[in-house]
């Protein structure tokens, strides 16, 4: 029976963001906007909301102005408390409050299995989540509280998964499970970037995982896999034979913040849920539907 909480969250966000050239080159992919915030917020927001307080990001050193973003800026805080701007103080006073953010560094471009490892000694010995900052599920609640809840009734590690259209299982890490009930299954293997006669479904890896200390182990026996990178996925393949892993089919509207389209797809989404900004992105959507 596992008791302790679970406080941990490892966000890989070591990439070069080659898809967003040439605005990468200055701005991190992680810190552009889904419509006022750093995408890379909403993740972390997901992780504090599910009670998640040690944030572990694993960095490139030239990444350093994501670790910036969330830390204080007394300046900023003074010019927004005279302005009487507390709602945006409030906003970004929170982090503080609630979270404790450390950064490992990831040097070379290894791969995901490669960044997990990299943050061995912030994890410790404890259970950890791994949030992708790329994939964004947007849902109440949140993908890695329905995670937790599921967790409470199976104690393994578990990896959210959704159906994709078999045209692209080639780019994910895709599981096989015995369904154990609607939403939850035992996984019986996973394979990283399979082409698509040999994906073993159509159930895709996004980008949360429940995992236990005991894949730091595993993934230090990991060698180079798809795409020539040390993949996190041939580790929960070790985990899955091993100890035991759950696949949970999560509710919610996922986003691929790393994609141009999926990018532009979550900004509209997002501005729909503003109450106040809802009216106007409908009538600029159908304008531009009529233009063009
Ligand atoms: C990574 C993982 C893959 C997972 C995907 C989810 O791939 O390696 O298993 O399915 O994220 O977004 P990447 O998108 O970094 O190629």
């Amino acid at each position: 029976m596992i008791t302790s909480q679970i406080t941990k969250a490892v966000i890989p966000a070591a990439g070069l963001g080659t898809r967003f050239l040439p605005a990468s080159k200055v701005v991190a992919k992680e810190l552009m906007p889904i419509v006022d915030r750093p995408s890379i917020q909403y993740i972390v927001e997901e992780a504090l909301e599910a009670g998640l307080t040690e944030i572990i990001f694993v960095l490139s050193r030239d990444k350093s102005k994501i670790l910036e973003y969330f830390e204080d800026n007394p300046t900023l805080n003074h010019f927004l408390s005279d302005r009487g701007k507390l709602h945006l103080l409030d906003d970004l006073k929170k982090f503080q409050k609630h979270c404790r953010f450390q950064v490992v560094y990831q040097d070379k471009p290894l791969g995901l299995g490669h960044a997990v490892s990299c943050a061995k000694e912030a994890i410790g010995n404890e259970w950890f989540f791994v949030f992708l900052p790329d994939d964004l599920i947007d849902n109440s609640p949140s993908c890695a509280q329905q995670m937790l809840e599921a967790w409470k009734t199976y104690q393994g590690a578990m990896v959210a998964v959704m159906e994709v259209p078999w045209e692209e299982v080639k780019h994910y890490g895709v599981v096989k499970a015995q369904p154990i009930s609607s939403f939850v299954g035992k996984v019986e293997t996973v394979v990283e970037k399979p082409k698509r006669e040999e994906a073993p479904s159509n159930l895709a890896i996004i980008g949360r995982y429940l995992l236990p200390p005991e894949i730091l182990p595993l993934l230090a026996q990991v060698g180079i896999g798809a795409l020539g990178e040390i993949q996190l996925t041939d580790g929960l393949l070790k985990l899955a034979k091993n100890k035991g892993m759950y696949a949970l089919q999560f509710e919610g509207e996922r986003y691929d913040v790393g994609n141009k389209l999926g990018f532009v797809e979550a900004n509209l989404a997002y501005a729909l849920k503003r109450e106040e900004m809802k009216k106007e992105v409908l009538d600029i959507i159908s304008l531009l539907a009529t233009s063009r």
